[in-house]
């Protein structure tokens, strides 16, 4: 894991907009995998702005998200279909028919699993995977528990992680109980994981993922066994890491041959 720190979300969210633009430029028929929640919503927006003024081109890219609700329609608010419409799809150039989300509404959701993942085979694995991270550590929606070598499937979410999420919905709504998500297995297979999380509320799953033991109490802790993940914070995020000035070192003296940003 290589952990870099930068003093705010909005900083460290132009640093991973750079590296997925770099990704999109060295292979125009990269294949991403695309989070939701509020913290990949700075980089969305710089992605965005990288489109319109710089011409960064998105129409050989493929893209699978982790996850999404079951039961709720591509086009109610709290859906990840409408979440990534509005804060992605609709300001860059993905073609339509590359674009893959768990369908909330299969009917027989085991099959329609086993098709997400023959379509990421198919699309030739994923070469980039962005993450956020719950507060108890998950990593898509895969809650404290889930097999280390899961694939997707449908999960049933924890209350801590209904309650976080509970912003998303209109007060009195119900926050579903269920959702597809890749597995831990599946992301792991992603050929590069960049992993974002801000704010004092991550600080302790932070810890947990980069410095804990690997448990499946703690899924964003097996991508201490990934071989290439970049893990980026904000200062607050990383305020309970015990290793903070050997990264910032780290990241301050990379040797120019090794610096990628
Ligand atoms: C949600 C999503 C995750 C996301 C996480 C953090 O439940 N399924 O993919 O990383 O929770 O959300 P946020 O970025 O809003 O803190």
């Amino acid at each position: 894991m290589e952990i870099i720190i930068l003093p705010t979300a909005e900083e460290a969210s132009e640093v991973a907009a750079r590296l997925v633009a770099r990704q999109v430029r060295e292979n125009p028929r990269s294949v991403v995998g695309l989070a939701t929640g509020s913290t990949p919503c700075r980089l969305y927006q710089s992605l965005a702005r990288k489109h319109t003024s710089e011409g960064l081109d998105f129409s050989g890219v493929t893209s699978f998200n982790l996850d999404e609700y079951v039961g709720l329609a591509p086009e109610h608010p709290a859906s990840y279909h409408r979440f990534m419409e509005e804060n992605l799809f609709c300001h860059v150039n993905i073609p339509r028919e590359r674009i893959h989300i768990p369908d909330g509404l299969a009917g027989d959701i085991p099959a329609h699993c086993a098709a997400y993942e023959q379509a990421i085979l198919e699309a030739g694995g994923i070469d980039l995977q962005i993450l956020g991270l719950g507060s108890d550590g998950h990593l898509g929606f895969n809650e404290p528990g889930s097999s280390l070598a899961s694939r997707t499937r449908i999960k049933t979410l924890t209350e801590r992680t209904r309650s976080d999420n509970a912003r998303f919905f209109t007060a009195g709504e119900q926050v579903p109980h269920h959702v597809i998500t890749m597995g831990l297995g599946t992301i792991m297979e992603s050929r590069m994981c960049l992993l974002l999380a801000f704010g004092k509320g991550k600080a302790d799953a932070v810890a947990a993922t980069v410095e804990g033991p690997v448990t499946a109490n703690v899924p964003g802790s097996l991508l201490q066994f990934h071989p290439r993940t970049k893990v980026l914070l904000d200062a607050e995020a990383a305020s309970a890491l015990a290793r903070t000035d050997y990264y910032q070192w780290v990241y301050q003296n990379k040797p120019v041959w090794q610096s990628d940003l």
